[in-house]
């Protein structure tokens, strides 16, 4: 039980990563606030935590509209008290922003990916902070990929946008640190079990004369481990991270690729 009581909001936990590490702060006792921009999805995995014994409340959040973002911290905080966590998981569709050469793509879809992940970054982060730093106590976190550190063909301003994310996590730091504050991403390589994946890479795999397996076989062989981590490996590192063990952890981006990414 590391988040044993631990308030924990969750934007965007109506999609796999943000799925997936509710399902594992629950386990580790976290009292879950989840939300997302369609309340479905987040309803159906607050019902699946509270199902297996766990605690979740579900909410329809946009998490790039600062009012509704702000109005409901502050019902979070004046349910539980406190908010301890803050886990950015937006996602918006690959196919959406990846495929198109960068020479010939157009000035809103490349700042797209851009201003969407930052902007919901920082407004979740900044106004989170807001609750955590009279307690003088809290942990920022969001998730991030390999193309923030390294040069991929075709993938727009996706690999800005993760690199802006990293940006503002240190910055973050940087700032909130000294008043009891941890900023923490992580950078999971791709996870093919996610929709996202699958989606945006089946049918550019097919496109290249490998089946979908083939495709996954080639990105895994880029591992130290030759395999691709699993959704549950990289949940159970955010709740390390996320939990007092990892008090010496700020202002930094977990490199979880297993080796694909050098440091
Ligand atoms: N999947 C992977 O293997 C992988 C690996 C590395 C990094 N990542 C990164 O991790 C993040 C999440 O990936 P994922 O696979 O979990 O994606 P996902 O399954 O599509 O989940 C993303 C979630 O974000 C929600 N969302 C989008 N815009 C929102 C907004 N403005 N306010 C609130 N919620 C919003 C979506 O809700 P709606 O569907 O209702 O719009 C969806 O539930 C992305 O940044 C992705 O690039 C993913």
């Amino acid at each position: 039980m590391m988040l044993k009581d631990k308030v924990a909001v969750i934007y965007g936990a109506g999609g796999a990563i943000g799925g997936a590490v509710a399902r594992a702060f629950a386990s580790a006792g976290a009292k879950l606030f989840l939300t997302g921009r369609h309340l479905a999805p987040v309803e159906a995995v607050a019902k699946d935590v509270v199902s297996a014994g766990g605690s979740a409340e579900a909410a329809e959040v946009d998490a790039l509209d600062e009012q509704a973002v702000g109005k409901h911290l502050q019902s979070v905080s004046d349910t539980a008290g406190r908010v301890d966590i803050s886990f950015n998981a937006v996602g918006i569709p690959n196919t959406k922003i990846l495929g198109v050469p960068l020479v010939e793509l157009d000035v809103e879809q490349f700042s797209l990916p851009i201003a969407t992940y930052s902007t919901s970054y920082f407004l979740t982060a900044r106004l989170a902070a807001r609750h955590m730093v009279p307690n003088r106590s809290g942990v920022i976190m969001t998730v991030t990929a390999l193309h923030s550190r390294t040069g991929i063909p075709l993938v727009g301003g996706y690999g800005p946008a993760m690199a802006a994310k990293e940006a503002l996590t240190r910055d973050l730091s940087a700032e909130l640190a000294s008043q009891g504050i941890r900023v923490v991403g992580l950078r999971p390589q791709a996870m093919p079990e996610t929709r996202t994946i699958k989606e945006a890479f089946e049918p550019r795999a097919k496109a290249s004369g490998l089946t979908w397996e083939q495709w996954q076989e080639s990105l895994a062989s880029r591992t130290h481990a030759r395999r691709l981590m699993t959704l549950e490996e990289m949940a159970d590192v955010a709740v390390l991270m996320a939990s007092d063990k990892a008090s010496g952890m700020t202002g930094t981006t977990v490199n979880l690729t297993m080796g694909s990414l050098d440091d």
